[in-house]
């Protein structure tokens, strides 16, 4: 599934520090959005950088403009699930309402449950015998809810869920996907090799060989390690592991290539990821990997979406300017009335300022990126006064995604 990678060496020619300034071709989102060949979105990014914004906003404006849509978030704050209807988890999609519909879009959404889409996974594959019996495996609970990864995998599950779902009846031509909340962008697209590495791992396959078969094929030394676990780990537990890890084993032939069949539609041509970042030297230099390692890994990038930029300050004044303006107004100020008024006069001056060194930072760091990456296509979505709650925040996120 994945290739060997030469990380360390990417690591020092990437990243927004590298290189020379230029300028970034325009990410165009509307012709994205209404390519009728753009089948799946994948908003990544790293943690907190706007992915659930972005990816609702996408699915938001592409459904107002006549697409057939569905959204698949993970863990959006509860305003905006609110206002989008789907606080509450059952782990379908739902139709969202008050989006405009003149164009004959439609606009689905659904939270994901990463332990009920798990759940559906044992039922789907399993007899209802049998499914209950890993359902109620201690093993299964612990590793359907709380294993670091599982998350990651579960998304693209639902993903494949979804996909299917839409190629049979063609109830959406828009599938869009937010990422889970991690540190880094990398793990949405190596959780999941992770997880099957582990379930498909030769360590579980030592522990379950005693399950599957006859004990000759138990070597003396492998009896001892078995042994000596069951005493760390309690003999039931490893029980349970060893029934949970042969049961799903045999039922679905391996995580493995279930985990390949999703990279599969991952690196299809309808498919096209969007890399969310803030304009903040990690957040740049988290993306720039990430591009990187979609070219590694052949999946199609469609551009870089800088979230929450400064606003540039109103008028021409640069930065040294009001600095230089500040400064002689403190000097040359006389009586305690008017040397109050050039106080703040010379406040707002400093204000300024530091905004225009802002802007002017992060637009430095902007080249730097595009310099290192001239292919991938920018847009620039400045933040916002107050946070992104409602549809009509959404609606105002689609506009500025796709003025750049
Ligand atoms: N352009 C913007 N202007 C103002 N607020 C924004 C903007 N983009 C996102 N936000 C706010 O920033 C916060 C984080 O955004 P969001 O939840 O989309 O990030 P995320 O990348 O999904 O985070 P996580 O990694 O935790 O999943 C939210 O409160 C959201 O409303
Ligand atoms: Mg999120």
């Amino acid at each position: 599934m994945t290739t060997p990678r030469s990380r360390g060496r990417s690591r020092t020619r990437v990243g927004p520090l590298a290189g020379i300034a230029g300028d970034a071709a325009r990410l165009h989102i509307d012709a994205l959005l209404d390519d009728p060949g753009t089948g799946i979105i994948v908003c990544c990014g790293s943690g907190g950088v706007g992915k659930t914004t972005t990816s609702a906003a996408l699915a938001l404006r592409a459904a107002e403009r006549g697409r057939r849509v569905v959204v698949l978030t993970i863990d959006p704050a509860r305003r905006l699930a609110q206002s989008m209807g789907i606080e509450s988890l059952d782990n379908t999609p739902r139709p969202v309402a008050k989006v405009k519909k003149a164009k004959g879009g439609s606009l689905d959404a659904m939270m994901l449950d990463m332990k009920r889409t798990f759940d559906e996974v044992v039922e789907g594959g399993a007899s209802p015998e049998k499914a209950q019996q890993i359902l109620e495996n201690p093993f299964y609970i612990a590793l359907s809810s709380s294993f670091a990864g599982t998350q990651e995998y579960m998304a693209m599950e639902k993903l494949g869920q979804i996909h299917r779902q839409a190629q049979r009846d063609g109830s959406y031509d828009l599938i869009v996907v937010d990422t889970p909340p991690s540190r880094s962008a990398l793990d949405f697209l190596d959780a999941p090799e992770r997880l099957s590495s582990f379930l498909d791992g030769r360590f579980i396959r030592l522990l379950i060989a005693p399950a599957r078969g006859p004990a000759r094929l138990m070597t003396a030394g492998l009896g001892v390690i078995t042994g000596a676990l069951s005493k760390v780990l309690g003999a039931q537990f490893l029980r349970d592991m060893q029934t949970f890890v042969a049961a799903l084993d045999t039922l679905f032939g391996g995580f493995r290539a279930r985990a390949e069949k999703t990279f599969a539609l991952l690196q299809a041509d309808g498919t096209a990821f969007v890399v969310v970042a803030a304009p903040e030297p990690d957040a740049l230099r988290e993306a720039a990997y990430f591009v990187e390692r979609l070219g590694e890994d052949r999946m199609p990038l469609a551009g870089l979406v800088v979230n929450r930029a400064s606003p540039a300050p109103q008028g021409t004044l640069s930065a040294d300017e009001a600095m230089a303006a500040a400064a002689r107004l403190r000097r040359k100020t006389a009586g305690p009335k008017t040397a109050a008024s050039a106080a703040r006069t010379a406040g707002l001056l400093r204000l300024h300022a530091d905004r225009t060194r802002l802007v002017e930072r992060e637009a430095r760091l902007r080249r730097r990126f595009t310099a290192a990456h001239p292919e991938v296509p920018t847009t620039v979505v400045p933040a916002l006064s107050t946070d992104v709650h409602d549809l009509a925040g959404l609606r105002r996120i689609g506009e500025l995604l796709a003025e750049g």
